[in-house]
């Protein structure tokens, strides 16, 4: 529980703004990615998708499309890649991808894979799969959440909770609000789509997977070709964004599988970007309502949270957005509940900070809705319930700066200038106005191993079977090794995003940094001590003999105080005729979580500009303070930060995918119509960290930030909405029609 790399006298590459190890690929475009890969004598695959949301097929004619040159084959229920008797066997589990291989004829949702055409060329096998005649049983669908539906089922959960009496609270509480929230469906967008090759070798499969997970991937596509894992390996050097929807394997990446299989060629998938509605994932819609009760100076006495969030028909996937109303403030009656909306849609799946991200906008927005019914100031309000442990387990903080976080974040922002009273401030002939919101992420954590090897020629290899999806792993976990070993950073070549490497977990829910980065450095130190090993034992060295533990590394050398006597690694490697030393880690968290609560925090402070006659709304500068333990990298920890509130942006005022219910289909599946934020809607982001230190969360000190920076920015921007305009919108996006 020690943190054990403050007290080890080392050179300091850790907190440093590096730049990215792999920046110059990527800006070059010499980066491979998935899509970028083309194996001799790859055949190309389209998927073809279900039109309707609820029925079956009931003819498939396809008679035209093969009759094309170059057509290899085309694939449907009547002509599986796979042997017939690979049925669907029941429901998939709840939080699996509900996975479609066309076992059979019915349709679940619009966009379901039904049949996939593979021909020599993509243009070819596009053609052919537009030729392709498909007739329905059509059954009435249902697509739209109604809370009204009796069909509502209570989810298993963690945003289920309660203590104390809420009921009884409420009914005695001086002030008491009551309001309901909703969130919409919102698709992961990544720049990068979804894309696959798979390339059989005898009965071995190499895939070229676009994942936030190769070994899970490696996993899920063995188990449904029915081979051993060891037969499967997955590759993903780069990955251009998920988000969250790249966590699972999704149906099209076994089928791609599975048609190279059976075609015995390789084969190369890329998803259109408006295939990716529907069958890969999306933020699900919720509707939450908030029941606050308070005693006149602003104590909160009790909170009731529920949530209902859409899924689909064959998976219970739950937003648990009730969840943030159990720790985040000091309060002695919570009630929190989570229901689900089972629809004809797809599988929905997490994204960007699932649970909190919405969470936070309905407890934010109903905190300031209080703060302006006590008329008092919203952060005042939010220290008054600070909460000094975790108001739900009773366990401590392994450490908090929130505190930190609320005062400079304040006055960085200069939250001082906030008017009070709604739509009194004007600047230009437009409405100004301030919001806050707290910020908050859970801090989970997961086993990983990892190997170094120091190498003859001084430099270093670290690998990991982690995944690179943007957020600067690759960078990161160079400069952990590298500390350890006391190497400058670029003489570690990290390598990842192979399943034939040391197993890591999926790159989600905030964890690499804190789970893959203490397996780094257990390996390194384990390396790092064979080569003390090798030196105090060689008679030719000038550390022979020295005892190990005063031995430091240090630019390349083994040292003892004062640099009195040294040794290179190249030397001690070489006088004992060894290509490398390595060290092998296995790295577990510990039994911390019994003893102390985890958690990131923030605060969020917004300024948006709303013109009085348009309605138009813009977020003319925004503040993020953040507590995240340990930061490795100051500048990719900055850039996370920067972009969870650029896409805290577009939740508040632009995400939304559209459900059309006459059709049963999302009608805004593009990006020119789905909107994310580009440069001209980010204002000036002074997103920074205060100091925090976590001596309980792992050996680094790191608990993991990828997520915190959305969470709370939807609340301040509706917050500051309402302060500009007196309009308070509780339903999101934030779109100018609200504002009428
Ligand atoms: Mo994230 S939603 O855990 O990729």
């Amino acid at each position: 529980m020690a943190n054990t790399a403050s007290t080890i006298k080392r050179p300091v590459a850790l907190g440093v703004a590096l730049d990215r190890v792999d920046g110059r690929a990527k800006v070059t475009g010499s980066a491979s990615y998935t899509g970028d890969i083309s194996p001799d004598g790859a055949a190309y695959a389209v998927l073809v998708q279900s039109t309707i949301a609820r029925g079956s097929i009931s003819k498939i004619d396809s008679s035209k499309a093969e009759s094309l040159e170059g057509v290899l084959a085309i694939f449907s229920h009547q002509n599986p890649p796979h042997p017939p008797k690979q049925t669907r066997k029941g429901k998939a589990k709840p939080g699996s991808a509900g996975e479609f291989f066309l076992e059979d004829n019915k349709i679940f949702y619009h966009g379901q894979i039904i049949a996939m055409v593979v021909a020599d060329s993509l243009e070819l096998a596009q053609h052919a799969a537009s030729l392709i005649s498909i007739k329905y049983r059509r059954l009435q669908a249902e697509t739209i959440m109604d809370s009204r539906r009796k069909s509502l089922k209570n989810a298993e959960s963690e945003g289920n909770g309660r203590r104390g009496n809420t009921k009884e609270a409420l009914s005695k509480a001086s002030i008491k609000i009551k309001a309901t929230y909703t969130t919409p469906t919102e698709s992961h967008n990544p720049m990068e789509p979804f894309a696959t090759t798979a390339v059989w070798e005898a009965d071995a499969l190499t895939l070229y997977d676009s994942t936030q997970a190769v070994t899970n991937t490696r996993k899920k596509v063995a188990a449904a070709l029915g081979i051993s894992d060891t037969r499967v390996r997955v590759i993903s050097h780069f990955v251009g964004g998920g988000f969250g929807c790249k966590l699972s394997s999704w149906s099209h990446v076994a089928l791609t599988a599975m048609a190279a299989r059976k075609i015995q060629r390789p084969v190369k998938l890329t998803m259109a970007r408006s295939q990716m509605f529907g069958p890969v994932g999306f933020r699900p819609s919720t509707l939450q309502t908030i029941t606050l009760g308070a005693q006149k100076n602003g104590k909160l006495t009790a909170i009731k949270h529920e949530t209902i969030s859409e899924t689909s028909k064959f998976t219970d996937f739950v937003e648990a957005a009730s969840a943030v109303s159990l720790n985040s403030y000091t309060c002695k009656n919570v009630i929190t509940s989570q229901r689900i909306a089972p629809l004809d849609i797809g599988h929905p799946t997490w994204m960007r900070a699932p649970g909190h991200a919405c969470g936070s906008f309905a407890l934010e927005s109903a905190l300031d809705e209080l703060a302006c019914e006590l008329k008092m100031n919203p952060l005042a309000l939010r220290l008054k319930n600070f909460a000094e442990k975790d108001p739900s387990s009773g366990l401590p903080w392994s450490s908090n700066a929130l505190k930190k976080c609320y005062q400079s974040g304040a006055e960085r922002f200069g939250w001082h200038q906030r008017k009070a009273k709604t739509g009194s401030f004007k600047r230009d002939g437009l409405l100004i106005g301030m919001g806050m919101a707290t910020a908050m992420h859970s801090v989970w954590r997961n086993s990983s191993s990892a190997l170094v090897r120091i190498m003859a020629d001084g430099t270093a290899l670290a690998q990991a079977g982690t995944q690179e999806i943007g957020t600067g792993t690759k960078t990161i976990m160079s400069q952990i090794a590298a500390e350890r070993l006391g190497l400058p950073p670029d003489a570690v070549k990290f390598e990842l995003g192979d399943s034939d490497l040391p197993v890591a977990p999926l790159s989600g829910g905030s964890t690499t940094t804190g789970s893959v980065g203490p397996a780094v450095a257990a390996a390194a130190d384990k390396a790092l001590q064979k080569l003390i090993n090798l030196a105090v034992n060689d008679k030719q060295s000038p550390l022979y003999g020295v005892s190990g533990e005063t031995i430091y590394a240090e630019e390349g050398y083994l040292k003892i105080g004062g640099a009195t006597k040294k040794d290179a690694f190249t030397a001690i490697l070489a006088r004992a005729a060894c290509k490398f030393v390595e060290g092998q880690s296995e790295h577990k968290p510990g039994d911390e979580e019994e003893h102390y609560s985890l958690s990131t925090f923030g605060a969020q402070f917004v300024e948006v500009a709303v013109d009085p006659l348009l309605s138009t709304i813009r977020v003319v500068r925004a503040t993020g303070a953040f507590s995240g333990g340990r930061i490795i990298n100051a500048k990719t920890a900055r850039s996370q930060m920067t972009g969870g509130i650029i896409f805290g942006i577009g939740m508040a005022l632009m995400e939304q995918t559209v459900m059309d219910p006459s059709t049963d289909h999302y009608v805004n599946n593009n990006l020119g119509e789905y909107y994310v934020p580009v440069n001209a809607d980010c204002p000036a982001i002074d997103a920074f960290f205060v100091e925090d230190e976590d001596h309980h969360v792992n050996t680094l000190g790191v608990k993991g930030i990828g997520e915190l920076g959305i969470t709370g920015v939807a609340a301040a921007i509706a917050n500051a909405v309402f302060n500009a305009t007196g309009k308070r919108v509780r339903d999101l996006p934030i779109t100018l029609d609200k504002l009428i």
